[in-house]
């Protein structure tokens, strides 16, 4: 808790006057777009925020945070959390099944920071299972091809609502478990499935890491 609010509290220093800011999604986050809002009210700054998910809407909104789209406004800064970070910087995202409309923003931002506490730096991405957001109507095949790349995939299941996760844009969600030797390979192959709209890999695009440590902060750059 302590870690996540000190590395949220530490990226909101990177956001200037004027900027659109990407609002990642999750509980490290969380404490980013506090900051945020905390900075529109005592330093007055003007910013826009485009959200990645609803979680990320209503706790901009309720912050005064300005909300945008991407129709309206490029991303100048997007930062996120992270489930697995890997020495490439390649990521395992989507924990709390908004790793679509995550990449989407966060790969569009000119700068795309990532904010951790260290359980989540790993050498070999994998031990958290990829998410994969797949349309309902290919529940069955999807899960087919996964099995033949050799994946694990279960069914994400909701807690205090029977039956499967719905995600923000109304999909379920398969955790599947892999052997990852290539992220970006692996990456590729899940989205050329029929019905699978994205996966939580993503390779590449990270331009930094804040690393929060029981001994201090620590950034990790490509
Ligand atoms: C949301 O789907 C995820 O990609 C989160 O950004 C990721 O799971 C990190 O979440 P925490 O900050 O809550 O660990």
């Amino acid at each position: 808790m302590e870690l996540k609010r000190r590395v949220g509290y530490e990226a909101a220093k990177l956001v200037k006057d004027g900027d659109v800011v990407g609002l990642g999604t999750g509980s490290t986050t969380h404490y980013f777009i506090e900051k945020l809002g905390e900075r529109i009210q005592t330093e007055e700054i003007n910013i826009f925020g485009v959200p990645t998910s609803f979680q990320s809407f209503f706790l901009g909104r309720d912050l005064g945070i300005p909300i945008t789209t991407l129709e309206e406004h490029d991303v100048d800064i997007a930062v996120d959390g992270a489930d697995e970070v890997d020495p490439e910087l390649n990521l395992i995202k989507g924990g709390g099944a908004a790793h679509t409309l995550e990449k989407i923003v966060d790969e569009s931002a000119s700068l795309f920071v990532v904010i951790v506490d260290e359980t989540k730096i790993v050498s070999e991405l994998g031990s958290f299972p990829v998410p994969v957001e797949v349309i309902p109507q290919a529940t069955r095949t999807v899960k087919e091809h996964l099995i033949e790349m050799e994946g694990l995939p279960k069914l994400r299941m909701a807690e205090r609502k029977d039956g499967p996760v719905v995600t923000d844009n109304g999909n379920f969600i398969y955790d599947v478990k892999f052997n990852i030797k290539n992220p970006k390979k692996l990456e590729t192959e899940i989205n050329t499935i029929p019905g699978v709209i994205d996966n939580g890999i993503f390779s590449q695009i990270v331009d930094k890491v804040i690393v929060g440590k029981d001994t201090g902060i620590e950034v990790l750059k490509k």
